[in-house]
């Protein structure tokens, strides 16, 4: 019985410290903060409700966009190398193939009327600063073209995969690896390292571990918004949807995590073992004190 009353004690003190002490100490030192918006609720400068042009989103953007934006599946080649449009820009500008269907809508048109704003990057670009975005503002546009070539743009086909990893690789590259390398994928950043330093303030780390360092929760929220969780960081807010999200997150667990499934297989059967090694161990024990007590 004396056993039972220690457990009993040991019990309750774990309890309070992982339910009571625990959490209350995570809510004061490092709050949670509010889920992912994937509806970028707080971009309002273009009436997303008009229903835009196809064909004079494709004049349109061919009028402002293909000089610094290659869009391969229409034909719209890179203007220059990546290493001299690095250099130019600061950073490469994405192929925009599948800008429609990576970017959420609401995003994605108020990036165009007005990239610092859209991405999250004030405090890297005031108004009336000395730097610039290497992305104009379109806010001299109307809405009614800027959903034009939103327009346009959603309607380029998505490319067809193989298989539903090289879609998610796709995505990642596309989103991502104009700034990030996954060494352990074989992606090298489009733009070198050190340009990206002078451009962002910061060399983007490889990708290859940080599901493990991070976690799912983590860069769910981080991608949606990187200044809620890193204040004053230079990576801007990328806003994708949250299918593309999730295809770039589970990307990143398939490689950086690739042993997940079977770990968590494993993990059932060894607590069973556990708990027969238990039932075992009280019988052993029940019999070498029988003849004490
Ligand atoms: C002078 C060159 C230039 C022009 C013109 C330009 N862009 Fe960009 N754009 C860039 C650069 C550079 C980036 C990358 C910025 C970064 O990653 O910080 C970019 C990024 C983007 C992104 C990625 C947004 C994100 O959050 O990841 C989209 C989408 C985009 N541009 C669309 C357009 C469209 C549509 C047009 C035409 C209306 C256009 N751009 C015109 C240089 C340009
Ligand atoms: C325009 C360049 C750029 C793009 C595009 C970009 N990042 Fe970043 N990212 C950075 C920079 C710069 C840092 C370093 C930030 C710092 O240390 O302040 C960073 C840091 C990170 C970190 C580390 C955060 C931490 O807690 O330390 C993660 C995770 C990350 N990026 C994920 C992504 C993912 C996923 C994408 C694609 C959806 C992406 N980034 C797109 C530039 C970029």
């Amino acid at each position: 019985m004396k056993e039972f009353k220690i457990l009993a004690v040991i019990v309750a003190l774990v309890a309070v410290t992982y339910y009571g002490i625990e959490p209350y100490a995570h809510h004061v030192m490092h709050p949670e903060p509010a889920p992912a918006d994937y509806a970028f609720s707080d971009l309002k400068n273009v009436d997303t409700t008009l229903k835009g042009d196809v064909a004079n989103g494709k004049v349109l953007v061919e009028a402002n966009c293909i000089a610094c934006h290659s869009i391969e599946k229409e034909g719209y080649p890179a203007m220059m190398s990546d290493s001299d449009a690095a250099s130019s820009y600061g950073v490469v500008p994405p192929d925009l193939s599948s800008a429609g269907h990576l970017y959420q809508t609401n995003y994605l048109a108020n990036f165009i009327f007005d990239p610092v704003t859209a991405s999250n990057l004030k405090h890297k670009y005031p108004e009336g600063g000395a730097k610039v975005h290497p992305m104009p503002s379109y806010n001299w546009m109307a809405a009614q073209e800027i959903m034009d070539m939103v327009a346009y743009l959603q309607s380029i086909p998505k490319a067809t995969y193989v298989s539903e990893s090289e879609e998610r690789r796709a995505d990642f590259i596309d989103a991502c690896g104009r700034c990030h390398s996954m060494a352990y994928a074989g992606i090298s950043a489009r733009t070198p390292g050190d340009v990206a330093k002078a451009y962002l303030g910061a060399t983007p780390p490889d990708m290859s571990q940080y599901i493990k360092s991070r976690g799912r929760h983590y860069l769910e929220n981080f991608i949606n918004d990187p200044q809620r969780l890193l204040h004053g960081t230079g990576m801007p807010r990328v806003g994708l949807s949250e299918e593309a999200q999730t295809h770039v997150i589970d990307y990143m667990e398939e490689i950086g995590d690739a042993k997940k499934a079977e770990r968590e297989d494993l993990g059932w059967k060894v607590m069973l073992y556990m708990l027969v090694f238990a039932v075992f161990a009280l019988l052993w024990k029940k019999q070498i004190w029988r003849d004490i007590h």
